[in-house]
């Protein structure tokens, strides 16, 4: 079983996690596939390795400039210093008290706007736990995370500072009572995950990391992290079953690859 772990953290480290609530799924820490902490900045020379940051869309640091498609994964990073210009706060019922955490932006927060009244249409009432994170709450979080369970660990589930969909203001953790407004894997099973996975994408919204592609993702299954895409992208890539990273590399999207 997988569930949420806090248990172990203390003080300031639980602090920080109650107010920025980042979904921590823990399973056994099986060593995986070693994650490297790339940093973004510098663009890969001409034979870049599998372990060089790739090149982002269109040759820039995409994530950067502010695309509602931007790529953000272990490879493509935001630079530290990356803050989307449109936050306001969402207009959804909310979990935390961190201004910070409930806030997306605009175009994001008007799709979850959307989204959560659909839900209720149909009986379903969800709970925003966990949007735009700055890179330096993702650093904060990623560390006790790290210093809680061992980096091996940590990086299954929690994204190193620039390598967070957080931190582009267009990624919203969503809950609902029936887990006890928590981020357990268990919620993709209750009637509001199943909800969220059949219907989020037409408001805009895929689970960006779907069970069983960790290998791809780079990440555990986490049926609550939702990413703003669109309706358009969004619901493409819920019909083709495939993740972000497939679905880039399968549809031909405007991304400059570099190797592979
Ligand atoms: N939990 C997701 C991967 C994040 O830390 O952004
Ligand atoms: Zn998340």
């Amino acid at each position: 079983m997988k569930y949420i772990i806090y248990g172990k953290i203390s003080g300031a480290l639980l602090l920080i996690l109650l107010l920025a609530g980042c979904g921590g799924t823990e399973e056994e820490a099986v060593p995986e596939e070693e994650q490297t902490e790339t940093e973004a900045d510098d663009a890969p020379d001409e034979e870049a390795e599998s372990e060089e940051p790739e090149p982002l869309i269109d040759g820039e640091d995409l994530a950067d400039d502010g695309s509602i498609q931007a790529l953000v994964n272990k490879e493509h990073h935001l630079s530290a210093d990356y803050v989307p210009e449109d936050l306001v706060p969402v207009e959804v019922p909310t979990v935390l008290e961190s201004p910070e955490v409930n806030q997306l932006r605009q175009e994001a927060s008007d799709a979850l706007t959307e989204m959560f009244d659909a839900a209720l249409a149909d009986g379903i009432t969800l709970y925003a736990r966990s949007g735009y994170r700055s890179y330096n709450t993702q650093a904060s979080l990623y560390d006790s995370y790290r210093a809680a369970h061992g980096e091996e660990a940590a990086n299954r589930f929690s994204a190193p500072p620039g390598a967070s969909e957080h931190q582009t203001g267009l990624a919203m953790d969503v809950t609902a009572e029936s887990v006890n407004l928590e981020l357990l894997e268990a919620f993709g099973e209750t009637d509001e995950g199943i909800w969220v996975r059949e219907n989020a994408h037409e408001s805009g919204f895929i689970i960006r990391y779907p069970e069983g592609k960790e290998e791809i993702t780079g990440y555990l299954y986490e049926p609550w992290h939702l990413r703003y895409l669109g309706t358009e992208l969004a619901s493409d890539i819920h019909d083709s079953g495939l993740t972000y990273e497939e679905y880039i590399k399968e549809s031909g999207m405007d991304i400059e690859e570099d190797g592979e």
